[in-house]
């Protein structure tokens, strides 16, 4: 695959230099934080690299340096926004990489189900998952829910059923179904509703869990077919994929869980192990190419534009702008949204 940095493209080296070159003028003023689905060339020029848990955490931690650059989609750098100082500007390359799965439940649509679980008299706690706006978590937070990850979904819905209640789950129904799954939860206890159709409210007694009609297009593009047919050919492949891949697809892999897991088990697999990974391509690509003592290849080439929307010389924009005192890509969240988030955020952090 086309990889530019180091490869004899005079621009983007240039650009690379430059953003180099300012990123040392301005020092301890600056943070770079990263998700692991963008380019290498970004990857590489972070100081933070980490799933959204581990970002989340370090952004809740990191409260010293002035300007902080969010490389992802909108939703991760308004976490940050929210949970670091508010003394500290955080700034996106890309403010229009508006995650499209995290745009599919809207504050109304939310309000109006809420009202009718309410009225309905079972008792729910509203979970939503990291890829949402602002808005959902601060409903969340608000309504004595929280938040969640790929990485610690089960512990959270763990500490929904704790506490007696049932669990409201969105925007993602994949996640939320093969989290039910792996706690034991079986279909007839789990219902998802098109909020925008089938409010389906009532007949709740026998449901433990709700969930959203929503789905992220770059996970669901994996098929049950397609590891069929490369377990059929590579002898001995051991297939890992994202929650957020349909439930027929984690049933038939090996194991299923959140990048940073992925990770994990991939450098910690005996050296000649095979791999089909099913998450997106950048983050497969560079786990290949970190452990050349293994096989690792993507079950399909599947990319997420929005990440994709980050990029070095929009990078570089960034950076010129705080070297020219003139902010450019300033992530804001309203003091009354980011307050209600916060609680919902913090009550995810000190869960997991
Ligand atoms: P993590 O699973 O790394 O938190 O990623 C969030 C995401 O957008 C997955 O598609
Ligand atoms: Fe959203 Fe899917 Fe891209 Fe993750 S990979 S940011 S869920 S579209």
């Amino acid at each position: 695959m086309g990889k530019i940095h180091g490869s004899g493209y005079p621009e983007r080296e240039s650009t690379l230099e430059r953003i180099k070159a300012i990123r040392q003028d301005i020092g301890k003023d600056l943070l770079i934080f990263s998700h692991f689905y963008q380019d290498d060339d970004i990857v590489e020029l972070a100081d933070f690299v980490g799933d959204s848990l581990q970002l989340a955490h370090i952004a809740s931690e990191k409260q010293d340096a002035p300007y902080i650059i969010f490389c992802s989609v909108s939703f991760m750098a308004e976490m940050a926004k929210i949970l670091c100082s508010p003394k500290q500007e955080v700034l996106s390359p890309a403010p229009k990489a508006r995650c499209p799965l995290a745009e599919m439940a809207h504050i109304h649509d939310v309000e109006v189900l809420w009202k009718g679980l309410l009225a309905s008299g079972e008792e729910f706690i509203p979970v939503v998952y990291v890829n949402s706006t602002a808005e959902i978590k601060a409903f969340c937070g608000k309504n004595g829910g929280t938040v969640c990850t790929s990485s610690n979904a089960k512990k959270v819905f763990e500490w929904v059923f704790g506490k007696g209640k049932k669990l409201l789950f969105f925007p993602d129904e994949n996640l939320g179904r093969n989290t039910s799954y792996s706690l034991g939860i079986r279909d007839e206890e789990i219902k998802t509703l098109d909020p925008k159709g089938d409010k389906g409210l009532s007949d709740l007694g026998k449901v433990k869990v709700l969930l959203w009609k929503g789905f992220c297009y770059v996970h669901t593009r994996f098929l049950k077919t397609q590891i069929e047919k490369l377990k059929n050919t590579h002898d001995g492949l051991k297939v890992i994929v994202h929650p957020e891949c349909p439930p027929e697809v984690c049933a038939v892999s090996d194991l299923f869980g959140s990048t940073s897991f992925i990770k994990k088990t991939i450098e910690e697999a005996p050296s000649g192990s095979k791999w089909a990974v099913g998450t997106e391509w950048n983050f497969v690509n560079r786990l290949s190419k970190n452990n050349p003592d293994k096989t690792v290849i993507p079950i399909l080439e599947s990319r997420c534009n929005e990440m994709a929307q980050v990029t070095p010389e929009r990078l570089l924009e960034v950076l010129e702008g705080i070297a020219r005192g003139e902010l450019t890509g300033r992530v804001t969240v309203s003091d009354e949204i980011a307050d209600g988030a916060r609680v919902g955020l913090k009550r995810m952090l000190e869960i997991a």
